[in-house]
């Protein structure tokens, strides 16, 4: 969890990497759905452009399904879902049913003038979707994304107004969950403003020791 910029997509990938596990993000789930054109793509771009959330029946729906999958049975990584008190209670009946608690919520802390700058200098792969930093992590090549050859482009919601009323909804409708998973003692919450490497290891010693064990800053 954790505002817009916070770097929950790119630790995400990381900790996915470092537990073998899937990273599930709606929001890239969301992405593909538009690129490709789907009947979800269509339904969803205008909500995402704006900056406001996906009905809560969308989102939820895509994410049961995906947990449902293979790859999820031992264990995933989900970035950006919940965001809703709708979804963190629909998540809690599918965990259930599936028998599988949750771990860990890690809430990215952040300051204002840090998600400005990294939401600003953000750049994306307009064709498989992987991240990029203008300053902070550059392409080998200028525009194009090392891993698929790719355009970097700016994301649609990474422009001023989008991003005003993405931060204004993550306060209204998201903050909430912190005190939800706060009061279950599995809220984490972690200095979104460190660099990416140092970050990673503190993540890494957290998902190494059990539910309700202190966390190392
Ligand atoms: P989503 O894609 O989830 O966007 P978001 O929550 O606004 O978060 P971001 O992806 O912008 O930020 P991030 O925290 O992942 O930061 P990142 O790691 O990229 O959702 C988009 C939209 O989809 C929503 O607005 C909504 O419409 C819809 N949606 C998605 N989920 C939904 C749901 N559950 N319900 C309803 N609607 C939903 O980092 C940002 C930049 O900073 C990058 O360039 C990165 O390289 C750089 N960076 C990151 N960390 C560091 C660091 N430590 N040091 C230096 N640079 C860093
Ligand atoms: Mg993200």
């Amino acid at each position: 969890m954790g505002p817009p910029g916070a770097g929950k997509g790119t630790h995400a990938v990381l900790l996915a990497r470092d537990l073998s596990a899937p990273h599930i993000s709606t929001g890239d789930m969301l992405r593909e759905a538009v690129r490709e054109g789907r009947p979800l793509g269509l339904k969803a771009k205008e909500f995402m452009d704006r900056g406001a959330l996906v009905p809560d029946e969308v989102v939820i729906g895509l994410v049961e399904e995906r947990l449902r999958k293979d790859d999820a049975k031992t264990g995933f990584i989900l970035d950006g879902f919940p965001r809703t008190v709708d979804q963190a209670e629909s998540l809690d009946r599918c965990l259930e049913a599936l028998k599988m608690p949750l771990d860990h919520v890690i809430y990215f802390k952040t300051t204002l003038a840090m998600v400005i700058r990294r939401l600003s200098g953000r750049r994306v792969c307009g064709q498989c979707g992987k991240t990029y930093h203008m300053t902070n992590f550059r392409p080998k090549k200028e525009g194009v994304c090392d891993a698929c050859q790719g355009s970097l482009v700016q994301r649609p919601d990474d422009h001023e107004d989008a991003i005003e009323n993405r931060l204004r909804v993550y306060e209204k409708q998201t903050a909430p969950l912190i005190e939800y998973y706060g009061k279950r003692k599995v809220l984490a919450e972690v200095d979104g403003d460190l660099d990416v490497d140092p970050l990673r290891v503190i993540l890494k010693d957290l998902f190494s020791r059990k539910q309700g064990q202190p966390v190392r800053r």
